[in-house]
């Protein structure tokens, strides 16, 4: 499967889907990184990894439909099938979710419904719970709503900083991720 990840912030998740392909785990081939910020370590990453990137900055245009309608048109071009959002910090528009409806996924760092939106790893601290997770879920035109596919817990512990909770998170998100990618391919 051909897939395009998204991504406005550090990638780990994006490498994380790399290696997984590379190390056999995962049929599939990532062509493409799209960030809507060209100062992110993603890109950095991409361009490590010989990937194509496709990077613009949202000010330069008038609407999302303008930008995005730019994207697609990369998509296309790379014969793109599934869509995987990894700390892309932007809601996707109805000219990407129209052109690819149900293969357009995302992972947020805590057991949906609960603590949707930005922050949610600060959001379980401040709740005081003492378990939150990962859930990888279909993208629609909310925040962080679609419909869920798969989550997995993460306990937080008496002494948690923020830090440490996001290590944990992310640790297992980098396992998650494409254990669930896997499943939803196989499944196609
Ligand atoms: C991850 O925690 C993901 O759950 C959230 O944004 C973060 C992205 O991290 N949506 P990275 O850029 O993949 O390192």
């Amino acid at each position: 499967s051909r897939i395009a990840v998204f991504a406005s912030g550090n990638g780990s998740n994006f490498q994380a889907i790399v290696e997984a392909i590379r190390n056999k785990l995962l049929d599939a081939t990532v062509c493409l990184l799209v960030s809507d910020n060209p100062e992110a370590f993603a890109v950095d990453r991409a361009r490590q990894e010989d990937i194509n990137t496709f990077i613009f900055q949202p000010k330069q245009y008038a609407s999302k439909d303008e930008f995005e309608k730019e994207i697609l048109e990369q998509l296309r071009l790379e014969q793109i099938e599934l869509i995987v959002l990894a700390g892309y910090m932007r809601l996707i528009g109805n000219t990407l979710l129209n052109a690819y409806p149900r293969h357009i996924i995302n992972i947020h760092p805590s057991l949906l419904p609960a603590f949707p939106g930005k922050d949610a790893i600060g959001q379980a601290i401040s709740a005081g719970v003492k378990e939150t997770g990962v859930t990888v879920h279909f993208v629609d035109e909310g925040m962080d709503t679609g419909t869920v596919i798969e989550q997995i817990a993460v306990p937080i512990l008496e002494n948690d900083t923020r830090e440490s909770l996001q290590e944990r998170i992310q640790y297992s998100e980098h396992q998650f991720y494409p254990s669930v990618l896997k499943k939803l391919l196989d499944q196609e």
